[in-house]
């Protein structure tokens, strides 16, 4: 559940309405809502709330400072994959302690900069990364706390971009050699065996593929207990998913109920890694029609808002809800629309064969787009990125201002002359 509804004929971000927004902003721009990020945070703490358990939020779903903020002051964890996404936490009050570091490549300068501020566990995803780990702590004179990713080779039945956890994916150890590359961490020095981490893929909507992980992984754990390695944390990683048209995803709730069943009696603390499922219905992208096209054979509208702005219809086919701000009727009436942007790609769309009433000018708004939006937006076209702006009840902040050209040209310069 979200908190953009239709007041009278104009949609709102809690108690503001979009065209409000529109009209003081401009177009394109992300629109997020404070109780819906809150609410959603709520729904994993509330659900793991009798199991120690450490909820991270993963920082690339959405990342600007404003959002990592209010998460931070819920308690919240982050799970990071670069020193961008760690400075982001700090810089948004985050507790290092809470964060784990994720990601397949991580540099040295990296590890140093996430020993020295103390993150809670690095998840660490091959024998390779471990040696390094260990030589950046060892010169530090630290104890790095390491889980190891494992890849279980379970079908997560998502998009083939997103789905992570098979043996032919890049990610993590395969489940087969990882008590041999646990000895190995166990024997380094500098490094401190703590969990065992996974992430199977994004947008899952049904909770099977988690607990076939799930048991895999604590067969794992017991297996590791037999050689002496005690495994204190679980970490499931993110992937929940979000209804974007008609999925019934399960609730936050539902998995919890599975998994503590499972886990009862065990000394084993869990983490998750969230993102979509907190901030993906927390967000739209409010945009404006700038002309319609009217061809014989398809209609288009021409809207402000374009792939480098939200990318996901475009490299994934995904399907965004897009609605009209204003429900009231134009002079137009109703068509069946493609939704184009300005830049030059046919694959430049937002969405395909809708029905709208629409008009030059008219705003419109992509649900859904608070994950995996702002975050994958760029500059091509040298289009700058949308403004961010954060609505509270009845209050409007701009939370990262509309890119000028400015802003992109810092760093280039001309040759000499
Ligand atoms: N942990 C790790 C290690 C991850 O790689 C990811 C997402 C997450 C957690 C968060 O997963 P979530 O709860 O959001 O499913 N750009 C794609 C999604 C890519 C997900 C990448 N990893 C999209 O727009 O659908």
């Amino acid at each position: 559940m979200d908190f953009f509804n239709y007041s009278g004929h104009q949609l709102h971000a809690e108690n503001v309405s979009l065209t409000d927004i529109a009209a003081e902003h401009g177009t394109p721009t992300y629109v997020y809502s404070r109780a819906t990020f809150e609410r959603h945070y709520k729904a994993y703490a509330d659900a793991f709330a009798t199991h120690p358990t450490l909820i991270c939020y993963a920082v690339k779903a959405c990342s600007n400072i404003a959002i990592l903020n209010v998460l931070a002051r819920m308690g919240s964890g982050f799970d990071i994959v670069s020193i961008g996404e760690l400075e982001r936490v700090l810089r948004a009050g985050g507790d290092p302690s809470k964060v784990m570091f994720s990601g397949v490549a991580k540099q040295e300068h990296e590890m140093r900069r996430a020993l020295e501020v103390g993150i809670h566990c690095f998840n660490v995803e091959s024998e390779a990364e471990l040696h390094r780990l260990n030589k950046v702590a060892g010169e530090m004179g630290l104890v790095a706390p390491v889980s190891l990713r494992i890849n279980p080779d379970v079908d997560a039945k998502t998009h083939p971009y997103i789905s992570t956890g098979l043996k032919d994916n890049k990610f993590g150890i395969d489940i087969k050699d990882a008590v041999r590359i646990y000895g190995v961490a166990d024997s380094l020095e500098n490094l401190n065996v703590m969990g065992v981490d996974c992430h199977i893929g994004s947008q899952l909507t049904e909770l099977q593929p988690f607990l076939d992980t799930f048991d895999r992984l604590i067969g794992l754990i017991d297996q590791l207990a037999e050689q002496d390695i005690t495994i204190k944390h679980l970490d499931l990683g993110g992937g929940l998913g979000v209804r974007y048209r008609d999925e019934v995803p399960p609730e936050p709730k539902d998995y919890a109920d599975l998994l503590l069943e499972r886990i009862k009696g065990r000394d084993l603390s869990l983490a998750f890694e969230p993102g979509r499922s907190i901030a993906a219905n927390a967000g739209i992208l409010l945009t404006k029609v700038e002309f319609l096209k009217c061809n014989p054979h398809k209609n288009f509208a021409i809207i402000d808002g374009a792939m480098n702005d939200l990318i996901r219809p475009s490299l994934y086919g995904a399907w965004m809800d897009i609605v009209q701000v204003n429900l009231e009727a134009t002079s137009e009436g109703s068509r069946i629309y493609d939704l184009v942007g300005p830049i030059c790609e046919t694959s430049d769309f937002l969405g395909k064969d809708r029905e709208l009433d629409l008009q030059a000018g008219s705003l419109l708004a992509v649900r859904s787009a608070g994950a995996y939006g702002f975050t994958m937006a760029s500059n091509y076209n040298s289009r700058g990125r949308a403004a961010e702006i954060m609505v509270d009840g009845d209050k409007v902040h701009l939370i990262r201002e509309r890119e000028t050209i400015d802003h992109q040209l810092v760093g280039e310069q001309l040759l000499p002359a």
